[in-house]
C-alpha cells in the first residue's frame, strides 16, 4: 500500500519564471513549501541566471533546478533594451521550454508561472497539464490589471489624464497612485503587451496563488474570489530569516556583490536606530538623488546602511557628498537583505516599494518611507500609508524628485515622535498576522494545503 506521503512525492510540479531576482524569490519560496508538503519540484528558469554564477545549482532547498535558453547569449546585456529581450524571450522561450519537458525524465502533474512569461499557459494547454500562475505582486495589482484589461473600468486617458479611479474591493486611487502601466504616459510597450496577453490567457490557468496573506488585503482578495477568479493568497514568500529561523535565499543573483560585513556592522548599532536604505534590483537612483538622500540623511545625523546599485560594469562615483557621510553609516553594493530587515538595529526602510521590499519588511516589522517609481510602486506605497499605516511617503517635487530636506523630514516622522509610535504598533501587528497566516493551519497555508489536495487528485 502507499502512503500518502509517498504518493505525493511521485507527483511532480514544474514552476516556470525568468531570471530576475524579484520573479525568483518568491516562486522559489513556493517550491520549497511544496517540498514540504511533499511533492516533487523542478525549477526551470531563462539561463541569463547563469551569468552571474560560477557554477550552476541544480538543487536547493529541496528544489530541482533546470535552465532554458531565452534566445540570447549569456552575455547579452537584458537590461538595456527590455522591449527587445521581452520579446526575444517570448519567441524562444516557449520552444524551449517545450523541449525541456518533453526531453525531462519526469512527467509534471502542474505547471507554475509568473507573470511575465505568460505563454507558459500555452505550452501547458498544448500539453495538457493543468496551470497556475503564481501572481508576484499585490493582490490589488491583479485586480486593477484585471478591470483594465478586461474594459471593466474607466482609466485616465490622453483626454482625461487625472481621472481617480474607483474599483471593487480598493480605495479610491489618484492617479499618481496607479501603476505606471496603466497610464497613458507609460512608454514600456513590452510590459504592456504581456499583462495584456496575461489577462487574455487567464482562461488557460486553472489556479491563480497570491503572494500576500488574506489580513493584508482582505477586501480585495474577497471581491476578486467573489467575482469568480479562483485567488488564493498563499503568502508572504519571503525568507523565513525574517521569522528568525535559518534560511538560504538559495537564488541569489547578486551574492557576488554582497558586502559579508554590513550584518557585523549593524551588529554595533543601538536597537532601531539604523535607516535601511535599497532600491531593489531594478532600479539605478540618478545622481541627483544620491545626492538629496545624503543630505537628508546628513541633517538626521543617523546611522545608515545604503544599497547603491550602479550599471553593469560600472563603478560607483567618489561623489564628494558620500565622502562626508561616510563615517555615519556603511555604504554597500548588495546585502543579504532580509537578515538585515530582521535585525533589530534596524529603524526603517527607505524603499522604492518593490513587492518582494515590502513583504519583507511587513515580516520584519519594519516601517516604510516609500519612495515609489515606477509598475506596481506607486500602488503599494499607498497600500504602506493609506491602508497598512505602517510607513509614510516622500513628497515628490514638481520635477518628480525629491529634496534632501524631505528625505530628512520622512526619516524623522517614521524615527521619533507620536506618528512613528502608531506606525510602528501598526508595522508590529502586520507582522503577527503575516506569522499566523503561515502557521500550521494558518490561511495562507490551508490555501496551499487545498492547492496540493487538488493538483494530487487530477493525478488520481
Ligand atoms: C521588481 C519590481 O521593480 C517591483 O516593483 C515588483 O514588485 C517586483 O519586481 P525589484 O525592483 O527587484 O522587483 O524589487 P523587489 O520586489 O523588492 O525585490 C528585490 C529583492 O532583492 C528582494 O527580495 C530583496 O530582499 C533582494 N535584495 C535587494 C537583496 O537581497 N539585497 C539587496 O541588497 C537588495
Amino acid at each position: 500500500m502507499i502512503s500518502s506521503c509517498e504518493q505525493k512525492h511521485n507527483i511532480n510540479v514544474l514552476l516556470v519564471t525568468l531570471s530576475a531576482q524579484g520573479h525568483l524569490n518568491p516562486i522559489l519560496k513556493l517550491g520549497k513549501i511544496l517540498v514540504n508538503k511533499g511533492l516533487h519540484v523542478t525549477l526551470a528558469t531563462t539561463n541569463s541566471a547563469l551569468k552571474n554564477m560560477s557554477s550552476a545549482p541544480n538543487f536547493i532547498g529541496g528544489v530541482h533546478h533546470e535552465f532554458f535558453s531565452d534566445g540570447l547569449p549569456i552575455d547579452y546585456n537584458r537590461k538595456a533594451n527590455m522591449d527587445y529581450y521581452m520579446d526575444t524571450l517570448s519567441k524562444f522561450g516557449p520552444v524551449n521550454l517545450l523541449a525541456l519537458i518533453k526531453s525531462h525524465p519526469r512527467k509534471f502533474a502542474c505547471i507554475i508561472h509568473t507573470p511575465f512569461v505568460p505563454w507558459v499557459s500555452d505550452v501547458a494547454a498544448e500539453i495538457n497539464i493543468p496551470n497556475a500562475m503564481l501572481w508576484i505582486q499585490p493582490c490589488t495589482l491583479y485586480q486593477i490589471y484585471h478591470r483594465y484589461y478586461n474594459g471593466l473600468d474607466e482609466f485616465p486617458t490622453d483626454t482625461n489624464p487625472n481621472m481617480s479611479v474607483k474599483l471593487p474591493g480598493l480605495p479610491v486611487f489618484h492617479v499618481d497612485e496607479l501603476p505606471s502601466f496603466v497610464l497613458p504616459s507609460n512608454t514600456f510597450r513590452s510590459f504592456d503587451s504581456i499583462l495584456k496577453q496575461v489577462f487574455h490567457n487567464m482562461h488557460k490557468v486553472k489556479w491563480v496563488l497570491g503572494n500576500s496573506f488574506m489580513e493584508l488585503e482582505k477586501d480585495v482578495i474577497m471581491s476578486l474570489n467573489n467575482g469568480g477568479c479562483v485567488f488564493w493568497p498563499v503568502g508572504p514568500l519571503v525568507p523565513a530569516t525574517l521569522m528568525g529561523k535559518e534560511e538560504d535565499v538559495g537564488f541569489d543573483l547578486f551574492k557576488s556583490n554582497e558586502d559579508s560585513n554590513c550584518i557585523e556592522w549593524l551588529s554595533k548599532q543601538k536597537p532601531s536606530s539604523v535607516v535601511y536604505i535599497s532600491f531593489g534590483t531594478l532600479l539605478f537612483l540618478t545622481e541627483k538623488d544620491i545626492k538629496n538622500i545624503a543630505s537628508g540623511l546628513k541633517t538626521t545625523k543617523r546611522p545608515f546602511l545604503w544599497v547603491i546599485r550602479v550599471p553593469e560594469n560600472q563603478e560607483l562615483p567618489k561623489h564628494g557628498f558620500l565622502e562626508e557621510i561616510k563615517e555615519q553609516g556603511l555604504i554597500v553594493s548588495w546585502c543579504p537583505q532580509t537578515q538585515v530587515l530582521s535585525h533589530p538595529a534596524v529603524g526603517c526602510f527607505l524603499s522604492h516599494c518593490g513587492w518582494n521590499s515590502l513583504l519583507e519588511s511587513v515580516v520584519g516589522g519594519v516601517p516604510v518611507i516609500a519612495c515609489p517609481q515606477w509598475t506596481d510602486q506607486p500602488t503599494n506605497a499607498k497600500l504602506v500609508t493609506d491602508v497598512w499605516g505602517v510607513g509614510v511617503k516622500l513628497k515628490k517635487d514638481s520635477d518628480g524628485g525629491f529634496s534632501g530636506e524631505e528625505v530628512g523630514r520622512c526619516v524623522e516622522e517614521v524615527m521619533s515622535g507620536l506618528k512613528s509610535e502608531v506606525i510602528r504598533k501598526n508595522a508590529l501587528e502586520l507582522k503577527a498576522a503575516a506569522c499566523e497566516a503561515l502557521m500550521d493551519g494558518g490561511l495562507s497555508d490551508n490555501n496551499i494545503r487545498m492547492f496540493v489536495d487538488e493538483v494530487v487528485s487530477t493525478c488520481s
